[in-house]
């Protein structure tokens, strides 16, 4: 006899796909998009550069890809790239911007994880002959390894107005910009405001299995195609994918703030069990800091993997919890007893 399947909290990216949306999959009209195009595909970037309140936009297989093409279009090789420092782009894209496009990184210690207009400010080098140049800002909404910290308005301003002053292009991680739009009932358009380029993800909270579209001006799509061609990014028969797409944003956008509560159930949940301190969720996902001096992320996971529960580390007593589509509230309530157990 098999007991219930695990909860599996480790990340968005889970999520598999509905029948629903393989049925919108399976009945794509598909061209060679690598050829002549894909007509699916077209329609996805049309839709996704009016949400972004883009020009145009282009489809590509992950995040990553459309984060380094994103790069790529606003700097030279020999400048410097302003980022919070514990951005995806500096951890988890594998030194892509320097392997990739010559670019270093210049990290911004905060908080929170907000980068703000006065931070880049203050990161920004006066001109001299002996230092790199400054070629772009990025920022991230949401901020993952802060915890799916939100971005507000009025810090992208922020940032948006201090990069201007310089003379700077800002490239937007959006990977959960979805959840930051849902977290503070502002469409993905109005947090994206000033940025030149906006990447998206569909392969995490909206559910898809693969799937992300950089947004840009008009006139920069012919080089983030080239670019994304050199990455080996160009599909053929993409629409089978974005038709996933499509379909995740028709029909799972509108329910992310269904995550977003059971995040605080969970914390709810566990706030009478004193070997974890749980975050404060802005949106899906919650940090859980272990309390007791015994408990590691190394030896506590496993436990939580033994009892149903599946989170990841984030630090040597920190454990990363997302909530998604394929975890509905019973599961969380569920997990939230099966943490309390395990740690009593
Ligand atoms: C904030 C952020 N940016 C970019 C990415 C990269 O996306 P992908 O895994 O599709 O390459 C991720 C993935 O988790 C992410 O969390």
């Amino acid at each position: 006899m098999t007991g219930p399947a695990p909860i599996d909290l480790r990340s968005d990216t889970v999520t598999r796909p509905s029948p629903a949306m393989r049925r919108a999959m399976a009945e794509a009209e598909v061209g060679d998009d690598v050829l002549d195009g894909d007509p699916t595909t077209r329609r996805l970037e049309q839709r996704v550069a009016e949400l972004l309140g883009q020009e145009a936009a282009l489809f590509f297989p992950s995040g990553t890809q459309a984060n380094q093409t994103g790069i790529a279009l606003l700097t030279r090789p020999g400048t410097e790239l302003v980022l919070e420092a514990d951005a995806h782009l500096v951890h988890y894209e594998l030194a892509g911007v320097a392997a990739n496009w010559g670019v270093q990184i210049r990290p911004v210690a905060t908080p929170d994880g907000l980068l703000t207009g006065d931070l880049v400010r203050a990161a920004l080098r006066p001109e001299s002959p002996h230092v790199p140049r400054t070629g772009a800002v990025a920022v991230e909404n949401t901020h993952n390894a802060a915890g799916g910290k939100v971005m507000p308005l009025a810090v992208m301003s922020g940032v948006v107005a201090a990069a201007r002053e310089a003379s700077l292009p800002v490239h937007l991680d959006g990977a959960r910009l979805w959840n930051a739009s849902a977290a503070l009932d502002v469409p993905p358009a109005g947090l994206a405001r000033g940025a030149a380029t906006v990447m998206v993800s569909f392969s995490k909270g909206l559910g898809c299995p693969v799937g992300s579209c950089l947004g840009f001006a008009a006139r920069d799509r012919p080089r983030a195609w080239e670019i994304r061609k050199r990455l080996g990014g160009g599909m053929r028969q993409s629409g089978i994918l974005a038709a996933a797409a499509l379909y995740a944003l028709d029909c799972n956008l509108s329910r992310l703030v269904e995550d977003h509560a059971n995040a605080r159930l969970l914390v709810d949940r566990l706030s009478d069990c004193p070997a974890v301190r749980p975050s404060h969720p802005e949106s899906n996902i919650v940090m859980l800091d272990l309390q007791r001096e015994r408990d590691t992320a190394d030896t506590v996971i496993p436990r939580l993997a033994q009892a149903g529960v599946l989170v990841v580390p984030f630090g040597a007593r920190r454990l990363r919890a997302v909530t998604h589509l394929d975890v509905s509230r019973q599961d969380v309530e569920r997990a939230a007893g099966v943490i309390t157990h395990v740690l009593a």
